[in-house]
């Protein structure tokens, strides 16, 4: 593993080779004992859209392994005045040991790491979130004790989270359904690889359906980043995907929420059911720091 730019790259092995390390670093982590495996390495974090979780997650996360992070908004580099992708990554591959990115187009992920000479991680983009479901699945196999025999269900937008979703949980080893409506399905590559799955991958526009004796219930909110815009519509057309109790009684008793946040209470989700579920959601958060852990160390430790 060179990269982690989607999950779709990823074997199965990779992932549980990630969550495992996860679950070492947390356990250090909680008993204070150092871990500096990263000492003397840099991280370049570019950021093209917001964050609260990533980019605290990964600076915190950098230190804690003896490194640096550096912020680098694109509004202040050159990249963010026309630098072409290709340079970009030539020049920080002369200064940094990895690149974290969160921006809009995958192809700009995937040409960092075409021209760069140096490890990038998908810090979010349109077509995935694949930081955010590691830290999920780990949080789902905390609670579970593994994956096998587990439903995990999604109700929403068929955007980054339901992509990395599908694929995580489909290469975890659970079984997956999606509720989105017509309109807002998941992207056709995720579709193509799922149905590799057969029965255990299902899609539907019904949330009860999907939810219908579900482990793990994810949602996400209605209108991502860049679509703020689009708010007004996007609320009409997500009425009835609402995370609510009817939708948990579907579910498995003693099911699980997970929510990559920020969430938007009284949309996707009512206050009640995130409220109830608030401890997983908030260990799902605190995950995002030992799931990144385990990906630095896995891309940016030398042998
Ligand atoms: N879940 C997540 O990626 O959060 P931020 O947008 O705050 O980084
Ligand atoms: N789908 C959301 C995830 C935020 C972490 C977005 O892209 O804004």
């Amino acid at each position: 593993m060179k990269h982690l730019l989607k999950l779709l790259d990823l074997s199965s092995e990779e992932i549980f080779s990630i969550l495992d390390l996860a679950d070492q670093l947390k356990y250090e982590n909680k008993h204070d004992i150092p871990h500096p495996l990263l000492a003397g390495k840099t991280l370049g974090m570019i950021f093209q859209k917001s964050s609260t979780r990533t980019r605290v997650s990964f600076e915190t996360g950098m230190y804690q392994l003896g490194g640096h992070a550096l912020f680098l908004s694109s509004k202040e580099l050159q990249i963010g005045r026309g630098e072409p992708v290709q340079d970009t990554a030539r020049v920080l591959s002369r200064y940094l040991n990895g690149i974290m990115i969160r921006t809009f187009a995958q192809q700009e992920v995937e040409d960092l790491a075409k021209y760069g000479s140096i490890p990038v991680i998908n810090g979010l983009t349109d077509f995935c979130h694949p930081c955010q479901v590691l830290a999920d699945l780990m949080t789902i196999r905390e609670k579970f004790g593994s994956f096998s025999g587990l439903k995990m269900c999604f109700i929403g937008d068929g955007y980054n989270m339901a992509n990395s979703l599908i694929v995580g949980g489909l290469k975890a080893g659970m079984s997956v359904s999606v509720a989105t409506p017509l309109t807002h399905r998941p992207d056709g590559s995720v579709l193509a690889f799922a149905s590799g799955y057969g029965d255990m991958f299902k899609i539907t526009d019904s949330p009860m359906e999907a939810a219908a004796g579900a482990d793990i219930v994810i949602t996400d909110t209605w209108a991502s980043m860049g679509m703020e815009d689009e708010k007004e519509e996007r609320i009409k057309a997500f009425a009835g995907y609402q995370v609510d109790d009817s939708l948990m009684a579907a579910a498995n008793p003693g099911a699980m929420v997970q929510h990559c946040l920020p969430a938007y209470r009284g949309q996707e989700i009512t206050e009640k059911v995130f409220e109830e579920h608030a401890a997983e959601i908030f260990e799902e958060a605190e995950n995002r720091l030992h799931a990144q852990k385990a990906v630095m160390v896995k891309l940016m430790k030398s042998e």
